[in-house]
């Protein structure tokens, strides 16, 4: 089954040159790897020395690339899906009358970035697909779409039965739902199906991990933790840290050995906050990263040998147990203080809220009857505990 590696962090940490050192350990390996870039501000061209460009290119023995383009893949992959949307927002009175105004809609690039995806890991083209963000920000606002579109969908475009028993549950593979005939459905009944379908590829452990790079430094060490919280809030599978540009051990310099030992202090503090999570350490190089050169020190220093694309699913985010009482619904949140916070139930909804950031998580079919009665954050887990009722109103 192909794999597909995600690579995030903040800005100018080191993405595009750690997703290239996969990329190469992979095609290395005789795996046939294709590496993508979803960052409008494309880097692998540097990389690779070549203009990538919008369809798929080979750029050496086993290796591919491509930079997506989300305006042109709308136009040329998805015309049918497009056309479906833009009808809907015309039913509203919006008219929509050329091409490009659908991307100005929020988040529809980042949308169809990852139909794209999708489709090239469902063609079983290639053994593994390493994917190279844009900085954080816009990599979180690309994850949770998916997920935030087919609430939207659900609440303000009434339809029928059928889809509402589709997306009801949180995952059709869990819940093994049987799929209505594809003719009989509807335009909108096939794009909440397609959502639904990314949000189950997203999330599958056996399929897609999320990697984040980081560096031994204060502000990056806090921004890493709290994009590894938001990875958790929407359920993605986190299975690798990167400490990229350590500084070698000793130096024979006062100025250095300060920073050394600041570093060291880092260090500790992102193994020990990301214990039984996979850490890789990449040494600070005395010149940048040109070119593939560059990108193969990365490689042989803190990739080869190693287990890198292996399966982590004993790391779990989020699950729904069985208790005495009803059932429990287990979200792993670390990094987070109880005040930040907000937890509601609306209608078949469970509703998180971490400071700009929500999350509205279905209730299975099988907890209609339940309600929430009551929450616990404790020791990085949300606890929310379910037992049979009505909500008060
Ligand atoms: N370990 C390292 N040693 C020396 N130079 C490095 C190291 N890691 C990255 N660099 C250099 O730092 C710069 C930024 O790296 P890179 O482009 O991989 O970061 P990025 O996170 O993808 O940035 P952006 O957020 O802009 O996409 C590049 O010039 C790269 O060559
Ligand atoms: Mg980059």
């Amino acid at each position: 089954m192909t794999r597909m590696l995600i690579f995030t962090g903040k800005g100018g940490v080191g993405k595009t040159s750690v997703a290239a050192a996969h990329a190469r350990n992979s095609s290395n390996e005789g795996k046939k790897t294709l590496i993508v870039s979803t960052d409008m501000a494309h880097n692998l061209n540097d990389i690779f020395n070549l203009r990538i460009g919008k369809s798929i290119q080979e750029v050496s023995d086993n290796l591919y690339a491509l930079e997506i383009d989300p305006n042109y893949i709308m136009q040329e992959d998805f015309a049918d899906m497009k056309q479906a949307f833009t009808k809907k927002i015309e039913s509203f009175g919006i008219p929509m009358g050329n091409i490009g105004q659908l991307s100005m809609f929020p988040g529809m690039d980042e949308l169809f970035s990852l139909l794209k995806l999708m489709e090239i890991h469902a063609s079983g083209e290639y053994d593994r697909i390493i994917v190279d963000c844009a900085p954080t920000g816009e990599t979180l606002a690309l994850l949770k779409f998916p997920e935030l579109l087919a609430w939207y969908m659900e609440k303000f475009f009434p339809i029928g039965k059928v889809a509402m028993r589709i997306l009801a549950p949180i995952s059709k593979t869990f819940f093994k739902i049987q799929l209505p005939d594809n003719n009989a459905m509807t335009d909108i009944e096939k794009l909440y199906l397609k959502l639904i379908e990314l949000q189950d590829f997203l999330k599958d452990r056996q399929t897609t991990s999320i990697r984040i790079v980081t560096m031994p430094e204060k502000m990056v060490v806090e921004e890493t933790k709290r994009n590894f919280m938001y990875m958790h809030l929407y359920d993605y599978h986190v299975d690798g840290i990167y400490i990229n540009r350590i500084l070698p051990k000793y130096m024979d310099n006062p100025f250095f050995n300060e920073w050394i030992a600041i570093q060291n202090q880092y260090i500790e503090e992102l193994e020990a906050v990301f214990e039984g999570i996979p850490i890789y350490k990449i040494p600070w190089f005395d010149t940048d990263l040109n070119g593939l050169s560059g990108v193969d020190r990365i490689e042989q220093n803190a990739l080869k040998g190693r287990d890198v694309f292996g399966v982590h699913e004993e790391l779990f985010s989020q699950c729904f147990e069985k208790v005495e009482t009803g059932y429990n619904l287990l979200l792993k949140l670390p990094f987070i203080e109880k005040g930040e916070l907000s937890l509601h139930e609306s209608g078949t909804d469970i509703i998180l809220k971490i400071g700009n950031f929500k999350r509205c998580i279905p209730k299975p079919n099988s907890l209609r009857n339940y309600v929430v009665s009551g929450a616990r954050l404790s020791e990085g887990i949300l606890t929310v505990n379910f037992m049979e009722g009505e909500i008060r109103q």
